[in-house]
């Protein structure tokens, strides 16, 4: 087999057999294949597609191209969550001890935060003490024990598709659906668990622009569960704001917390109970998602999903007083508003302007390697569809001084929000189901 024919069948429109695509993956991952001619094919998929099986073969290609996780010494029915990604998405804080104090056991693995969205990890890094590193056994204990553990992902998931995804950054071929949707589900898939549940979303801090495309992606993603044997549910869901009203690591930590406690945004609430819902019923834990929001509703009210969260904390080294003091929480010295100039309506709130800024103040990493303020971020006061009077504040900056970084971050919000003179049509957060 030649690489070279691949790329011709592909562009020509051809459908890829089974074993051309684990050749060409394998080729990926061992050097045969180089990457100029991987990125020439990547680019054949951009603009010819793939077919269901196609994009099916290459995910379990990817998924097998490294460590898989077997995740069968932990008793019952094991969901993950994914996002596709956002600014302020703190619900796999909320949602992983939420289902786990329902009976569904999350083992779950997580990332950090690159650019400018964070990550589950970083953000649970800002609670004295606790750490991801757990063994294999370890982690399997634990979640048998309290129901519920988050780790840092391994090195080893799914490292074909690291190397594409790096291919594809420097190469404008990110934007394909079966690229796109491959890419994520390979490594759900090697991560273990029996079903899945995908935050899809879109808008302006999403790779999705629009909840067409959202639901084309999400329906591409459960379509590859289907054939490769995980349920897959998938939830669509706005970014064209930030989620929840804080950004940044202990920020969001301090309102997850209050989600649990039964209080917090309601957008916030609102899609991790939807998602959380979907989980129980894949989980087997009810019947529908009607039945399951209220157990869930139950969960919080009872303090269940906060003392869940406490046992999540305690297990793994960290500060679990924080549930209930949230003074515990590391805190910057300096706080900036950021003032509306006129009057009017609150039209638009461009997301990764929004990231951008809790990145200048030190909250998010421009390179893997950096370091990261886990204190630093910002407060949204004002949120679309808000009316505003010249001088009241948009946001409120948490910086560790009133400095030139704090100016920086406060011009990006300032540019991030949009105004109408007249009240705009706020879209509804949840833009369906797939699955
Ligand atoms: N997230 C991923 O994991 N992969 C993509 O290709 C795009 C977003």
């Amino acid at each position: 087999m030649r690489m070279v024919d691949l790329i011709r069948k592909k562009r020509h429109g051809g459908e890829l057999e089974e074993r051309e695509i684990r050749f060409i993956i394998e080729g990926l991952v061992n050097g045969t294949v180089p990457d100029y001619q991987m990125a020439a094919w990547a680019m054949a998929v951009c603009f010819v597609g793939m077919s269901a099986r196609e994009t099916a073969a290459l995910t379990l290609a990817m998924a097998e191209s490294g460590d898989t996780v077997d995740l069968s010494a932990i008793a019952g029915t094991k969901v993950d969550k994914h996002s596709t990604g956002g600014v302020g998405d703190k619900t796999t804080l909320i949602v992983a001890p939420l289902v786990a104090a329902c009976g569904v056991p999350v083992a779950k693995m997580s990332g950090r935060g690159l650019g400018h969205t964070g990550g589950t990890v970083d953000k649970l890094e800002s609670i004295a003490g606790f750490h991801t590193e757990l063994s294999r056994e370890d982690f399997f204990r634990q979640v048998n024990e309290i129901g519920v553990a988050v780790i840092g992902q391994s090195g080893n998931i799914a490292p074909a598709d690291k190397k594409l995804y790096a291919l594809r950054d420097v190469t404008g071929t990110v934007e394909s659906v079966p690229l796109i949707a491959s890419s994520v589900m390979s490594k759900k898939i090697a991560a273990g668990a029996d079903a899945i549940l995908l935050d899809v979303k879109f808008g302006s801090g999403a790779f999705m622009k629009t909840a067409d495309d959202a639901r084309t992606l999400a329906e591409a993603m459960v379509a590859i569960g289907a054939q490769v044997g995980r349920r897959t549910v998938a939830v669509i869901s706005d970014m064209d704001q930030p989620l929840g009203r804080t950004v940044g690591n202990a920020l969001e930590v301090r309102e997850a917390i209050e989600v649990l406690r039964g209080e917090g945004p309601d957008d916030l609430r609102e899609l991790c109970l939807v998602l959380a819902s979907h989980m129980l019923v894949l989980g087997g834990r009810a019947a529908d998602a009607t039945a399951a929001r209220t157990q869930l509703e139950e969960a919080i009210a009872s303090g269940a999903a906060l003392r869940k969260f406490a046992d999540l904390l305690a297990a793994q080294g960290g500060d679990a007083a924080v549930a209930n003091d949230l003074s515990l929480l590391p805190q910057a010295e300096a706080r900036v508003a950021v003032k509306a100039a006129g009057a009017g309506y609150v039209a638009g709130i461009d997301a990764e302007q929004i990231g951008l800024a809790a990145m200048i103040l030190g909250a998010g990493r421009a390179e893997k390697d950096d370091a990261i303020d886990h204190a630093v971020g910002l407060e949204l006061v004002a949120k679309l569809g808000d009316a505003v009077e010249a001088g009241d504040t948009l946001a409120v900056l948490h910086a560790r001084a009133d400095d030139d970084k704090a100016k920086q971050a406060a011009a990006s919000v300032a540019a991030a929000y949009r105004f109408s003179p007249s009240r705009p049509d706020v879209q509804p957060l949840l833009q369906g189901i797939v699955g």
